[in-house]
């Protein structure tokens, strides 16, 4: 068997995907238990305890989300959609929340509430390779001194733009988010594995000063590990923290069982009149506390680390042996009722 670098995987002539491929432990493991590996990682100068983002949507995101994520170590952005935005200038509780998102709309008043504030600010979009978008950096840098998210971007052909522009960290993932159409309406998207090394080899090539996120498609906690194993600074989820007592909405009881709604940016649902959609609406079983998700994720990636002889994030980051997995390896590796 071929044992991959990032480079060949990047040169592999098909598109991949998390499930094309595995990592491979090529040399005695130095980290005697997963409790040594370290999951700190620095991201937009905030110190994370684990490399985890949670999407600015509104069936994942509200304050109540951002504060527990940020309790645990990891980094909330709040949704736009709905009224939680104004609860973070009359709510005292709101004090730990790092991020925010904004539409191209939102006005140059709104922006400055949320700098005053010290967050981040995440400008949420379907496509950041465009030129609204483009213009919407420059004009926020010039007159404020922020981080800024853009989002999403598939490949790195336009990275050096969006770095000119004055991004701080970008959404790399179109067409893979799990209640995303896009691909299915437009044709556009690649797989999650090739788009993010394309970005990784376009940032290292360009030497540009940019922090990547795998967005979209992050089913489980060995997902996490690979997207950090390609060179991913942080993994943002949807689904996976979806459903979580701390996600935005209503329990409800169906069939003898507890859910939540998960729905996408671009559903009907969050829409609401007859426009282009492109996102689905769903219900998922309700998952108790955030807590149990988050533990779950910091479990599998020390144990990934361990497997990987990687004692740190930044190790891992540079794992440099994959596999590149035939269905049925794939389909083997799965657990049999
Ligand atoms: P998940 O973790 O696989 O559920 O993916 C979450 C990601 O899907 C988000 O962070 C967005 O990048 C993307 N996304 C959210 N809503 C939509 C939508 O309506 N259409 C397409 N992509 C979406």
């Amino acid at each position: 068997m071929k044992i991959y670098s990032k480079c060949d995987l990047n040169l592999y002539n098909l598109a991949l995907t998390y499930d094309d491929i595995s990592l491979v432990p090529t040399e005695i493991s130095l980290v005697k238990s997963r409790t040594q590996a370290n999951t700190q990682t620095n991201f937009l100068n905030l110190d994370l305890g684990l490399p985890v983002i949670s999407s600015p949507m509104d069936t994942v995101t509200g304050i109540e989300m951002a504060n527990a994520l940020s309790e645990l170590g990891c980094l909330g952005i709040v949704n736009r959609f709905d009224s939680s935005l104004d609860e973070l200038f009359t709510n005292d509780t709101a004090g730990n929340i790092k991020a925010v998102s904004i539409s191209l709309n939102d006005n140059e008043e709104q922006i400055e509430k949320f700098v005053g504030k010290g967050y981040a600010i995440c400008i949420d979009t379907a496509n950041a390779a465009n030129v609204t978008v483009i213009k919407k950096t420059e004009e926020i840098k010039k007159k404020f001194d922020v981080k800024i998210i853009v989002g999403n971007i598939a490949h790195g052909g336009m990275l050096k733009q969006l770095v000119d522009a004055g991004a701080d960290a970008v959404r790399v993932g179109i067409g893979g988010g799990s209640v995303c159409t896009t691909s299915v309406q437009t044709g556009i998207g690649i797989g999650q594995v090739s788009s993010l090394l394309d970005v990784y080899f376009a940032r290292g090539k360009g030497n540009l000063n940019i922090e990547i996120i795998a967005d979209g498609g992050i089913k489980n906690p060995g997902d996490v590990a690979k997207a950090i194993a390609l060179g991913a600074d942080t993994v943002m989820l949807g689904r996976l923290l979806a459903g979580t007592r701390e996600a935005p909405g209503e329990v409800i009881k169906y069939n003898d069982q507890l859910w939540k709604k998960y729905r996408g940016s671009a559903s009907f649902g969050v829409k609401m009149k007859n426009e282009f959609i492109e996102g689905e609406e769903t219900m998922i079983p309700y998952k108790g506390s955030v807590r149990n998700v988050i533990n779950a994720i910091s479990d599998g990636l020390r144990s990934a680390m361990s497997y990987m002889n990687k004692i740190t994030i930044n190790e891992l980051k540079k794992a440099d042996t994959f596999a590149v997995l035939s269905n049925s390896s794939y389909l083997e590796r799965l657990p049999k009722k």
